[in-house]
């Protein structure tokens, strides 16, 4: 496995990833209307392009194939972490996180942050971070429970 920063052209298959990941694993803990409100048919791909490009983006790859994704906003917000199905309990999302971490570290951030799903509880749980509450969301006309969830850094 390798892990390398997003390029412009990983977009579509993060997209792809991202649909494959909530449709086939999140569906574990949310209902078939969620998982579709969540990754719809169509996404917005000039707003995801966007987001990708406003802050770094790690790509993980495994025989030349995207495995996995995740992200890091500039006060410590990860706002990704998505792992295609197929390589699901091999270390991939662990690997991301470390990279993650690195560069909060070379950022001097003291906390890391984010929305856990149901689904990706447990695994930021195992990685040291605390759920701060649980929280509903709305998103496209569906209500999604998550967790707000820390992991303080140094
Ligand atoms: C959550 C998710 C990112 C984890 O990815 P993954 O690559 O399978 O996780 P890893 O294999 O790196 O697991 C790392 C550690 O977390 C633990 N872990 C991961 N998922 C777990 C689970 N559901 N229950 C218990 N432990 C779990 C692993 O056992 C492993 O422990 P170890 O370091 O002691 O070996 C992945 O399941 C996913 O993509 N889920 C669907 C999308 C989603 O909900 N994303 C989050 C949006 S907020």
């Amino acid at each position: 496995m390798i892990i390398r920063l997003y390029v412009p052209a990983d977009l579509d298959g993060l997209i792809r990833l991202f649909r494959d990941s909530v449709r086939r694993i999140a569906i574990r803990d949310y209902t078939e209307d969620q998982v579709k409100a969540w990754a719809p048919d169509a996404v917005d791909r000039q707003s995801w392009a966007t987001r990708r490009a406003s802050r770094p983006t790690w790509v993980a790859e495994v025989d030349g194939e995207i495995a996995g994704f995740t992200d890091l906003e500039p006060d410590g917000h990860v706002d990704m972490m998505y792992v295609h199905s197929d390589h699901q309990g091999r270390g991939v999302a662990g690997a991301l996180l470390r990279q993650v971490e690195a560069e909060a570290a070379r950022l001097g951030l003291d906390r890391l942050y984010t929305e856990a799903s149901i689904t990706a509880r447990p695994f930021f749980e195992r990685k040291g971070f605390r759920v701060i509450a649980p929280q509903t969301v709305s998103l496209r006309g569906q209500d999604f429970a998550n967790y707000r969830m820390e992991k303080r850094l140094g």
